[in-house]
């Protein structure tokens, strides 16, 4: 069997994000040149990844976060990937994001709701859901249990994956939930399609 390379610390390595984000991005039928917000910049992986389909990325982090997962040089890694114009960082909050309604065509957190303090999920849950279009998907990438094993070598006390559905204020939100090769995805939805 074939063991995924974490490639850092922070997660997988780039072919393995891009299969992965390609199996989502399938489902999601975004503009060509889509405005997306990717929360949790760590080393940059999948703010490069949605850069080099085209989109508009904002990425960002909490200006605070001391963890070994922040404050990563995401930048030259967008540079070496030459898409560094198409992404723009601002510190955030998840749990209270800085981007009026409806500002995005969607949002992404590849590998970041474990990380942040249970307490704060829900709020993390609601903005996403605020800040996408109506329509506008909301994506979590979480790390499936084989992911896990291998991020856990390097680092023992990472905490599990979360599942993003626990979280959920709004009934009437759509969820639709894929298996990746790393990453469980999770997609939801105000409003009337289904992903
Ligand atoms: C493992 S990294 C995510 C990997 C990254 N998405 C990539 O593609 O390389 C975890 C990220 O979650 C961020 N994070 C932790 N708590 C957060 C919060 N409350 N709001 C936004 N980001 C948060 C960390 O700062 C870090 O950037």
């Amino acid at each position: 069997m074939n063991t995924p390379s974490t490639g850092s610390a922070t997660g997988p390595r780039l072919e393995a994000v891009s299969a992965d984000g390609a199996l989502a991005l399938k489902h999601l039928d975004l503009p060509r040149h889509a405005a997306v917000l990717d929360v949790g910049t760590g080393s940059g992986q999948f703010a490069v990844y949605l850069a080099s389909q085209g989109y508009r990325v904002v990425t960002g982090e909490p200006a605070s976060d001391q963890s070994r997962y922040a404050h990563r040089d995401w930048a030259a890694a967008a540079r070496n990937a030459g898409v560094l114009d198409r992404i723009r960082f601002t510190p955030l909050d998840a749990s209270e994001l800085p981007f009026a309604p409806e500002s995005f065509d969607a949002v992404f957190f590849f590998g970041v709701l474990h990380h942040i303090p249970e307490p704060l999920r829900r709020s993390a849950l609601g903005e996403a859901l605020r800040v996408a279009k109506s329509g506008g998907p909301a994506v979590f990438f979480e790390p499936r249990p084989e992911l896990l094993r291998t991020v856990r070598a390097d680092d023992p006390g990472h905490p599990p994956a979360a599942n993003p559905s626990l979280y959920l204020l709004d009934p009437g939100v759509q969820e639709t939930h894929i298996q990746g090769s790393l990453m469980d995805i999770f997609i939801y939805r105000r409003g009337a399609r289904k992903g």
